[in-house]
């Protein structure tokens, strides 16, 4: 069904020239350009969704006593477009993202936005100046649809003023040093989210609360945390914005199961289908790290990594804590579902999943 077209379009008075955008388009990093339009609507109670326009990207007007500035009631969603050879440009799942957008919603008090509205933003953005997405393999445009708490008020309950924004920047690796495996830290000390809690929502809140502990694994030489569940301090959950694999020697494959604290990845899910289909046993599970750290060391396990739509899929070359270091040797399994997943992704393997839009 044609469900572009809901927002209204506008025309730029003032794009990136050409020359600039050809510049920026050839050594992409992650999330430092963006394109020249964004999509925006508005909620309130009494009128719904309205107000959708696709307009120029650029600062937006917010009174500083904006709710979302002073608590924090937002909720986003990433997902990318990618560039196939013919020249035609494809997102992956991305009604996954618009349920668990509205999901994520639910969590935050918030109103739900209408699928058809979700993807509309999408493509009326993309279509308004469809350049922007790279052709350089390994780039894509990525989206960056969220909501916000726009009305002005110092009292603690939900906005009745909420607004919408799809922001799209074109990017390369989310980590810097490319494919190379990342070194994770494995957190005793500071939990991501707790039962009850936000940690199934996609919310500003839990990614606040993971700067100090990455600024703190960076200075011990670490790319990212590793959070534990809050009960035993044992098992692992997610690293600050992306899930975790391990692979076994027999080929089996661990992965913590979702238990209302961890963010359902979409790459998460459709890792999972592609090694099951492909007839490796996935176990969503529980996962002690003082036995995941014995499996490295004794070989069972024997590559690790870690994946999520910025990170793709991310070789793990080694799990540090307060008193262990262990080195996952890496291997195929690791790279069979990078090329799988990239493959369907930008158009050289087959889609049976129907997961490109
Ligand atoms: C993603 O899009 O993969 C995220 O989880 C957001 C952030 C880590 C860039």
């Amino acid at each position: 069904t044609e469900i572009a077209g809901r927002f209204k379009p506008t025309v730029h008075p003032n794009p990136t020239p050409l020359e600039a955008k050809i510049k920026i388009l050839k050594d992409l990093k992650f999330g430092q350009m963006f394109s020249d339009y964004m999509a925006r609507a508005v909620w309130t109670p009494e009128t719904g969704w309205t107000q959708k326009v696709i307009q120029p990207y650029g600062p937006i007007q917010l009174s500083p006593a904006a709710a979302v500035l002073h608590y924090g009631q937002e909720v986003f969603e990433g997902l990318k477009a990618y560039r196939h050879a013919d020249g035609s440009i494809w997102s992956f799942r991305p009604g996954f993202n618009a349920a668990r957008f509205n999901a994520s919603a639910r969590r935050m008090a918030m109103p739900e936005l209408p699928v058809e509205d979700f993807l509309s933003s999408i493509i009326d953005t993309v279509r308004a100046d469809p350049t922007w997405v790279p052709e350089t393999n390994g780039s894509s445009l990525y989206l960056r649809p969220f909501m916000f708490a726009s009305e002005a008020f110092l009292g603690v309950h939900s906005a009745k003023e909420i607004t919408y924004l799809m922001i799209a920047s074109p990017v390369g690796p989310y980590f810097a040093s490319g494919l190379k495996p990342v070194k994770i830290w494995v957190s005793t000390e500071y939990h991501r989210a707790a039962p009850g809690g936000t940690g199934a929502a996609k919310t500003a809140g839990n990614y606040a609360a993971s700067l100090l502990p990455q600024q703190e694994a960076a200075s011990r030489g670490y790319d990212q945390v590793c959070y534990l569940d809050v009960i035993e301090n044992r098992f692992l959950e997610e690293l600050g914005g992306m899930n975790v694999f391990a692979v076994r020697n027999d080929g089996s494959i661990l992965t913590p199961a979702v238990t209302g604290t961890i963010l359902e990845g979409g790459t998460r899910s459709s890792i999972i289908t592609l090694l099951h289909d492909s007839g490796r046993e996935v176990f969503e599970t529980q996962i002690a790290v003082d036995d995941l750290v014995k499996w490295i060391q004794t070989g069972e396990v024997t590559e690790m990594f870690a994946c999520g739509t910025a990170a793709v899929v991310t070789p793990i070359g080694e799990l540090g804590g307060e008193n262990f270091k262990a080195r996952p040797k890496g291997g195929e399994v690791t790279q069979w579902i990078y090329d799988e997943l990239t493959g369907i992704q930008n158009g050289t393997r087959p889609d049976k999943y129907g997961w490109l839009y």
